[in-house]
């Protein structure tokens, strides 16, 4: 059900497992980036790192694919690109440690989501693959820490998807209700 009040742009996103492998045009994947760039952070740290490929470098292509689980592999293997969101972790003025990097990288990924979707573009996130491997591909030091794969490009058709695959596409993934995570004055009385 659409709510009137909120951004359509909102509503509209979800994240798809039937992509198409059209090339998405680079104009539109640096605007996405750019818009990656506007996000806030503390200390304007903008601690975000983007690294990504397409189907374009296919070898490359594949040894993200490789990254990942194998129930996100099987999907993914059609999308046309792959990012890879990361966080420097600690301040680049006195090298403490930065507790809001995870926080900020993930404000600038919505902006990126949203960016996509006003291109027709869908992103999905994962978390379903192996720190360990990306760390050691592109040999991270302490002070990087991965933050989440993400599957990019146009829908598809989903003629290759398993049935179960295609049956989560059919509906849009359930929200909780507001007054389940927004209180007013203490956490045990609702808001609205
Ligand atoms: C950090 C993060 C990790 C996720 N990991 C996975 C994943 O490994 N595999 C997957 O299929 N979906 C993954 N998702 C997608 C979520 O399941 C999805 O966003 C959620 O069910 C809400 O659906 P919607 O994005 O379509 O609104 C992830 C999403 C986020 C934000």
């Amino acid at each position: 059900m659409k709510k009137e009040l909120i951004l359509e742009i909102i509503q509209e996103r979800w994240s798809p497992y039937a992509f198409s492998s059209t090339p998405v045009e680079e104009f539109k994947l640096k605007a996405m980036f750019e818009a990656a760039g506007h996000a806030p952070s503390c200390n304007n740290e903008q601690p975000w790192l983007f690294v990504y490929t397409t189907q374009e470098d296919k070898e490359v292509f594949n040894d993200y694919i490789g990254f990942l689980s194998d129930g996100n592999k099987i999907w993914v293997k059609n999308a046309y690109g792959i990012v890879i969101s990361m966080a420097r972790t600690k301040f680049s003025h006195n090298g403490n440690p930065n507790r809001h990097a995870f926080h900020d990288t993930g404000m600038a990924v919505t902006n990126l989501l949203l960016q996509a979707l006003s291109f027709d573009i869908y992103v999905h996130q994962m978390a379903g693959y192996s720190v360990e491997k990306v760390k050691e591909y592109f040999k991270l030091g302490d002070d990087v820490e991965p933050v989440a794969m993400m599957a990019v490009g146009y829908l598809g058709d989903g003629s290759d998807l398993t049935p179960e695959l295609l049956k989560r596409d059919e509906n849009r993934r359930p929200r909780k209700s507001v007054n389940e995570f927004v209180f007013k004055n203490s956490l045990s009385d609702m808001a609205f």
